[in-house]
């Protein structure tokens, strides 16, 4: 006869069948942009690990209540709070309101992130800044006031920045240049916080089938297709990445810009 011992904290999802370990159990974490997409399959990853999760949305309201409902139906803890990252004033109100319903945050991920297609001749200041006030602005914000409401015990930011960054395809060059900007920023403020506990790190996707990716056609046929940036993934393999960076496993990474394809670039 075969015994199987699990660790005391060892617990069965019986909808996925799947071990969990509750490795975030008794951490918050904020989510931005996680009505869908990356951000929602972070939520959902982070809250199966036991984390009370912010799922954070700007404009799909109901999206990201469906992402709060699919983690209660499983036991997990999250609230739905609308802030635009892009807008400087409602970044305190996001934080605020997450306080609020969970207490002090010990995870950020600035997922929150637009792409548009812009060639260098139809490059305007309006999209140079729909572009930076998100993918750059926004996340410096958000990781201003995460630091500043840290508990003791520090905590963890993980930036989602993109392959973009370092392979440049052509016709994306904004966006390429916000996430050029996300990888130096994880490296900056990673050395300036390594004193008080709180570990920076970024994950640099290829593509991934998102609403996102499909409205934008970067994603057109089959999720399984094979992209110039590598194999089209899923979200979730994403969020797996996301969940290892944000839990003390990770705990002797900092500053790193963890690239996710797939396969080798
Ligand atoms: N998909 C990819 O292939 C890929 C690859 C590399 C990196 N990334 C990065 O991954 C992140 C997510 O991409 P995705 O493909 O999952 O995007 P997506 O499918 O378009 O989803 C974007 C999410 O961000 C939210 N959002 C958009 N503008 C916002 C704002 N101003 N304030 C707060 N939330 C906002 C959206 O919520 P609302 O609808 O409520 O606005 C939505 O939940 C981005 O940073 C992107 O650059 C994506």
């Amino acid at each position: 006869m075969m015994i199987v011992i699990y660790p005391a904290d060892f617990t069965f999802n019986l909808n996925l069948i799947l071990p969990m370990t509750n490795k975030l159990a008794g951490k918050a974490a904020l989510v931005t942009g996680a009505s869908k997409g990356i951000g929602a399959a972070i939520a959902k990853a982070l809250a199966a690990e036991g984390a009370a999760v912010v799922v954070n949305y700007s404009s799909s309201k109901d999206a990201a209540d469906k992402v709060v409902a699919g983690i209660a139906a499983k036991g997990g803890k999250a609230a739905a709070i609308k802030a635009n990252l892009a807008k400087p004033g409602e970044i305190a109100h996001l934080f605020d309101a997450a306080a609020e319903a969970f207490g002090t945050i010990d995870i950020l991920v600035n997922n929150a992130g637009i792409y548009e297609v812009t060639p260098i001749g139809s490059i305007t200041e309006t999209a140079f800044h729909k572009h930076f006030d998100l993918n750059v602005l926004g996340l410096i914000l958000a990781s201003q006031e995460a630091v500043k409401r840290f508990g003791p015990e520090g905590g963890t930011i993980v930036n989602i920045s993109s392959v973009v960054a370092q392979v440049t395809p052509p016709g994306v060059s904004v966006y390429s240049a916000t996430k050029g900007a996300v990888d130096s920023l994880t490296r900056a403020f990673a050395r300036e916080l390594a004193g008080r506990k709180i570990r920076v790190n970024s994950v640099n996707p290829g593509l991934i089938a998102t609403e996102g990716t499909h409205a934008v056609g970067f994603v057109a046929g089959p999720e399984d297709a094979v992209s110039p940036l590598g194999p089209v993934g899923k979200p979730e393999e994403i969020a797996s990445v996301v969940v290892f960076l944000a839990s003390d496993e990770s705990r002797w990474l900092n500053g790193q810009n963890l690239t996710a394809t797939g396969q080798l670039l």
